[in-house]
């Protein structure tokens, strides 16, 4: 029997608390988060007080200092991953990085450089990977059972508004990346081929209502992404939407059709006679969609830091990012964007040039 992996988990927010949780319910017999990194004191003790985690620091220097580790797993806003990456991956350890993998093409580059020459495993947070039904509509798209995709149509819809910094272009890439980066991975491994272009279009219904105020702030989205094999595909975004939390995909193929996620656990279908109401449960977030999803995602990481293959990496997440990038050029120009025009060794985005500035 393997001896217990002793992870340390970067982030003590939304996420970090999904995954203290998938370790330390259901992972239990593998591995044992032993250290909380948060600068925010109070929410990791918090989180360390509900899992019974004994060491707390406020840097990941400070965790490497105090304890070892077989991996990182990282869960803190987008524009601290490139530096945390790098710091974990630097002191030889396996990391698990949420998405978006980092804020540019350039920062993805060198966080895959630097885990190739650790020579450990960096798994990206595209949780839908390990997702039954996604896997499976994966699986039977690369048989060719059902022939070539010809479109592929991919929507997710937030139930509430992210936390702020996740609503600020400058420091999240906005929506596109922190709710459509979902879909954007998935169009491109439900494809199987490369990403050309993107022409995205979005617009702003609740913004003000929220009280949000950041510029280019957008609560709805439509890209249209082509591909290398002519594969076309649609991304739908809504955040918030208030109704619950919605993943849906729909790829018609040259020889059929699959259909993966619904609005709900279905099973209940309300039809009440007379008032032609149909009413059905709805997920109320991310979480319970992909519970089971995340435990996998989790138990997958393991199994890469005993050598199994690594499902989502380096170059998935960075070919979201560079989607990503190009989709948000597009709604700032106005026009589509080619993928190739984000991916250039000089490309930096506009609209990360201050906040970048502010932060060094
Ligand atoms: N896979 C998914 O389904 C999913 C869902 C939501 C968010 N995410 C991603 O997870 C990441 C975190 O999102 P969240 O919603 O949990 O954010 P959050 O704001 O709830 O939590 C982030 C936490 O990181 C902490 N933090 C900030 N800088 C840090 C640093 N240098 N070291 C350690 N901790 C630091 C913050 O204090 C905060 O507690 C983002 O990349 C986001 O896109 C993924």
């Amino acid at each position: 029997m393997s001896v217990s992996k002793r992870i340390c988990m970067v982030g003590a927010g939304r996420v970090g608390r999904l995954h203290t949780r998938s370790i330390m319910e259901r992972l239990g017999h593998r591995a044992r988060v032993t250290a909380i990194v948060d600068p925010s004191r109070e929410v990791a003790e918090e989180l360390a007080r509900d899992y019974g985690v004994e060491v707390v620091c406020s840097s990941l220097e400070e965790a490497l200092e105090r304890g070892v580790y077989d991996g990182v797993v990282i869960t803190t806003p987008t524009f601290t991953h490139h530096a945390l990456a790098l710091t974990a991956l630097a002191a030889g350890l396996h990391v698990h990085l949420e998405k978006p993998m980092a804020m540019n093409v350039v920062e993805c580059r060198e966080i895959t450089g630097a885990a190739e020459r650790a020579g450990v495993a960096l798994q990206l947070g595209y949780m839908r990977r390990f997702d039954r039904n996604f896997v499976d509509a994966a699986e039977l798209l690369r048989s060719g059972e059902i022939g070539d995709p010809m479109i592929i149509k991919s929507l997710t819809h937030g139930p509430g508004l992210p936390p702020a910094w996740a609503n600020d272009i400058r420091t999240s890439n906005g929506m596109l990346a922190e709710v459509n980066s979902h879909d954007l991975d998935t169009i491109s491994w439900f494809a199987a081929s490369e990403p050309v272009e993107i022409h995205a279009t979005v617009a702003n219904h609740k913004g003000a209502d929220r009280g949000v105020t950041s510029e280019h702030f957008y609560d709805t989205l439509l890209a249209t992404v082509t591909f290398e094999s002519g594969a076309l595909a649609s991304v739908a975004g809504v955040c918030p939407a208030d109704y619950g939390y919605d993943a849906r995909v729909e790829v018609t193929c040259t020889g059929g059709m699959v259909q993966v996620g619904d609005t709900g656990p279905g099973g209940l279908s309300v039809l009440p006679a007379g008032n032609h109401q149909h009413s059905r449960p709805v997920f109320r977030s991310w979480r319970d969609r992909f519970a089971d999803a995340y435990v996998e995602e989790m138990l997958a990481l393991l199994d890469v830091m005993d050598g199994a293959p690594v499902r989502v990496g380096a170059a998935d997440g960075t070919r979201a990012v560079a989607l990503v990038l190009a989709g948000t050029l597009s709604i700032l120009d106005g026009r589509p964007v080619r993928v190739a025009e984000v991916t250039g060794p000089d490309f930096v985005p506009s609209w990360q040039a201050a906040a970048a500035e502010a932060r060094s």
